[in-house]
C-alpha cells in the first residue's frame, strides 16, 4: 500500500518520478505528490487523485531538479486530500519526506512536537516524521542529516519505508525501512529507490534489498549502506530478469486482460523452473528428505485472499497424495489464534508480493515455534521471501492489475508440483496417480490457450448480468475453491454482490435467496461430485436461478443456461484452467459497467499494513 519512488542522478527528476508513480499505482491511487530540490529550496506539488493530475499541473514543467522524492497514495490516516498527500515537509520546509507503512505512535510523537514548538498541516501520522527529524537536526551542534534520519527512525513504532531529502545536503537521498518494501536501482551515475520493482525496471535491472533497520545514503555516484548503529555495511546486487515490456499494457486496453493472457506463458516459466528430463520436479534445494516428511504431523498453508484460494486448491490434493493432514489458514485469522505448531509442522506461506503484512506476521510466528517454512512468491527479495527459511519463485512476471490472475494460477501450479514431490519422496500413494497428475500440469499451458480460445461466449453471458445486485457461485470439493475466488475476482472489479457457497450446503440456509432470474454459476470439474453437485444446480434452477457452468465433463443439458467447457484435466488441477472463464466474466462485466478495471476502489495491491 502506497508506492514511493526517488531519483538522483543527472537528468531531470519529476518526469522519471511520475512516470515510476504511475507503475505503482496499483500500490494506491488516492492522491500524489513529488518533491525536488532546486538551488538549495525545496520544490513541493502534490494533490488529491490520480498521479496524472500532478503532471497537468501548471508549474510541474518548472521542476528542473536532479533529485527528488515521490508518492502515491492509499489513504490510512486522514482522507484523501491536498494536505494530507505525500510528501510532507517540516515546520522549516529544510526536509521532505514520503513514507510508506504506518506510524503506530504517531500521536505520541505529535504531542510531543507540539509540546516543542511544532505545527502541523495534515492529519497523517507521516507528519511526525520531517518535524523528528528536524527536532533531532536542530539540537546536534554538527547538523548530522543520517544521524537525524536514523535518530528519528528510532522513535518510531509500526513499519515504515521512507525517502528524506533535506535543502541543505541537495546531493543526497537518505532511505530506511521497517516492515515495508523497498529497493534500490543501481544505474550508471543515476540511482533509482522504488517501493516495487516495476517502477524502475525500464531504467535499470540491478537492485539492492534493504533489510528491516538498515539505512541508505545515495548520492549520483554513490550508494552506501549501513546497519541501525550506522556502522557501513556492503550488500549484494541482484539482477532481476523480468522483461520491461512484462510492466506494461503491450497493447491490452488493460493490464488485468494482459495478465489473464500471459498466462500460458507464465505456467510454462513456473513449469520449467523445475521440471528436469525424467519429467519429475526438481524441489531438493528444500532439502526435505523421507525422514523429515516422515515425521510432520500437519503442514499449514498460510495466505490471504487470492493466495490463500490457491492454498485451498491444493490441501485435497497433498492429503489424498501425502496423507499428511494439510490446513489452510487465513493469514490474518492465524497470526491471532494460536495456532498449534511446533517442529513437527511444516508451514507453508504463499504470497504474490512477498510483501503481506499479515502473512509476514503468520510467518515470523511460525519460526517463533521452530517450525520449517516455506515461502512461495513471485517477488525475488521480498521481505516474506528473506524470512522464510526457504523460498519457491512462481514465475509470472511482475503482476499490475490490482486483482490477481497469473499469479493464482501460478500458485496453484508450483504448489501442485511441490505436491508430486512430497508424493514421490514419502511414497505413501499409488505411483501412476502421482505420474498422471505431473502429465496434466505439464498440458497446462497448451490447455490454457484452448482455454483462453474457447471463451467466447462469456462475454455474451456478461452482457446480460452485468446489472445484476446478487451472484452466486457453486462447487464441490476443488470446485468449491474454484468458486472462492471466482466470487472474490467478481467483488473486486464489478462491485457485485457475490457469495460462494459448498453446493451442498445450499440446503441448509443459502438456497432463501434464490428468486425467479437469480443468477448462479456451478463449477463442475471434480469427477467424483459432478452429479451431486447437479443435482444442486437443479434445485436452483427449479427456483427460477438462471445458470452459468464451467466444465470439463460432456455433459447433457439439464436446463442450463449457458455451459462453457475447458479442457479435460485431472481435478487436481482444474482451477488453473477453470478460473479463466470465471477471471474473464469479471472483467467483462466491469468494463461494461465502465469501472477502472485495474484500479477497483478500496483496494491496493500489496497490503503492507494489518
Ligand atoms: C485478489 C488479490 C488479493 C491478494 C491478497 C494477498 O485479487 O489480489 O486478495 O491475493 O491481498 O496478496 P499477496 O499474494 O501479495 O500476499
Amino acid at each position: 500500500m502506497c508506492g514511493i519512488v526517488g531519483y538522483i542522478g543527472t537528468k531531470k527528476a519529476a518526469p522519471i518520478l511520475i512516470d515510476g508513480l504511475l507503475k505503482l499505482e496499483y500500490r494506491g491511487y488516492d492522491s500524489a505528490g513529488i518533491s525536488t530540490i532546486e538551488n538549495n529550496c525545496l520544490s513541493l506539488l502534490k494533490d488529491k487523485g490520480r498521479v496524472k493530475n500532478i503532471l497537468n499541473l501548471s508549474n510541474f514543467d518548472t521542476l528542473s531538479g536532479t533529485i527528488g522524492i515521490a508518492h502515491t497514495r492509499w489513504a490510512t490516516h486522514g482522507k484523501p486530500s491536498k494536505e494530507n498527500s505525500h510528501p510532507h515537509f517540516d515546520n522549516s520546509s529544510t526536509f521532505s519526506v514520503v513514507h510508506n507503512g504506518i506510524i503506530e505512535n504517531y500521536n505520541e510523537l505529535k504531542n510531543f512536537l507540539i509540546d516543542n514548538g511544532y505545527s502541523f498541516v495534515s492529519q497523517t501520522d507521516t507528519e511526525v516524521i520531517p518535524n523528528l527529524i528536524h527536532y533531532y537536526y536542530s539540537s546536534t551542534a554538527n547538523k548530522d542529516f543520517l544521524q537525524s534520519v536514523k535518530m528519528a527512525c528510532s522513535d518510531l513504532h509500526g513499519s515504515f519505508a521512507i525517502e528524506v531529502i533535506c535543502k541543505d545536503f541537495p546531493d543526497n537521498i537518505i532511505v530506511a525501512k521497517k516492515d515495508s518494501p523497498l529497493v534500490i536501482g543501481k544505474g550508471e551515475h543515476e540511482n533509482y529507490i522504488a517501493s516495487d520493482i516495476p517502477a524502475v525496471l525500464k531504467y535499470t535491472k540491478n537492485f539492492y534489498f534493504l533489510q528491516d533497520n538498515e539505512f541508505a545514503l545515495l548520492s549520483e555516484n554513490s550508494i552506501t549502506f549501513f546497519d541501525n548503529n550506522l556502522n557501513e555495511i556492503s550488500k549484494d546486487i541482484k539482477t532481476i530478469d523480468w522483461d520491461e515490456n512484462s510492466a506494461d499494457k503491450n497493447g491490452y486496453e488493460d493490464y488485468m486482460l494482459k495478465e489473464i493472457y500471459e498466462q500460458p506463458d507464465s505456467i510454462r516459466k513456473t513449469i520449467n523452473s523445475r521440471l528436469l528430463d525424467n519429467g519429475t520436479f526438481d524441489f531438493t534445494d528444500l532439502n526435505i528428505s523421507k525422514n523429515y516428511l516422515s515425521s510432520i504431523n500437519k503442514i499449514y498453508i498460510v495466505a490471504c485472499g487470492t493466495a490463500m484460494h490457491a492454498g485451498l486448491s491444493v490441501k485435497n490434493t497433498i492429503e489424498k497424495l501425502c496423507k499428511i493432514n494439510t490446513e489452510v489458514d487465513i493469514a490474518s485469522e492465524f497470526r491471532y489464534r494460536s495456532p498449534l505448531i511446533d517442529k513437527n509442522t511444516l508451514c507453508i506461506f504463499v504470497s504474490q508480493s512477498g510483501e503481506t503484512a499479515d502473512t509476514l506476521a503468520a510467518l515470523k510466528l511460525c519460526k517463533e515455534h521452530s517450525a520449517k517454512t516455506i515461502a512461495i512468491t513471485n517477488v525475488l527479495g521480498s521481505s516474506i521471501t528473506r524470512e522464510a527459511d526457504y523460498s519457491i519463485l512462481t514465475y509470472a512476471g511482475p503482476e499490475i492489475a490490482v486483482a490477481s490472475t497469473k499469479a493464482y494460477t501460478a500458485q496453484v501450479t508450483l504448489l501442485s508440483m511441490l505436491a508430486t514431490y512430497f508424493a514421490d519422496v514419502l511414497n505413501r500413494c499409488d505411483k501412476d496417480i502421482v505420474i498422471d497428475l505431473r502429465h496434466d500440469i505439464v498440458s497446462l499451458p497448451a490447455k490454457l490457450e484452448q482455454t483462453l480460445n474457447s471463451c467466447n461466449s462469456i462475454k455474451d453471458f456478461a452482457l446480460r448480468v452485468y446489472n445484476e445486485h446478487d451472484i452466486f457461485f457453486l462447487g464441490r470439493g476443488i470446485d468449491y475453491s474454484i468458486a472462492l475466488e471466482g466470487s472474490l475476482k467478481l467483488k473486486e472489479i464489478s462491485y457485485i454482490h457475490s457469495d460462494a457457497y459448498a453446493a451442498g450446503e445450499l440446503k441448509h440456509g443459502p438456497i432463501a435467496l434464490i428468486e425467479d432470474n437469480t443468477t448462479v454459476i456451478t463449477i463442475l470439474t471434480d469427477s467424483n461430485l459432478v452429479k451431486k453437485s447437479i443435482s444442486n444446480t437443479q434445485e436452483v434452477i427449479t427456483r427460477g436461478a438462471k445458470t452459468l457452468i464451467i466444465t470439463n465433463q460432456s455433459l447433457p443439458n439439464y436446463g442450463f443456461d449457458t455451459i462453457i467447457t475447458i479442457p479435460e484435466i485431472s481435478e487436481y488441477i482444474s482451477p488453473v484452467l477453470a478460473i479463466v472463464p470465471l477471471q474473464l466474466l469479471s472483467y467483462f462485466i466491469s468494463k461494461e459497467k465502465g469501472l477502472d478495471v485495474d484500479k477497483p476502489r478500496n483496494l491496493a495491491k500489496s497490503v503492507t499494513v494489518e
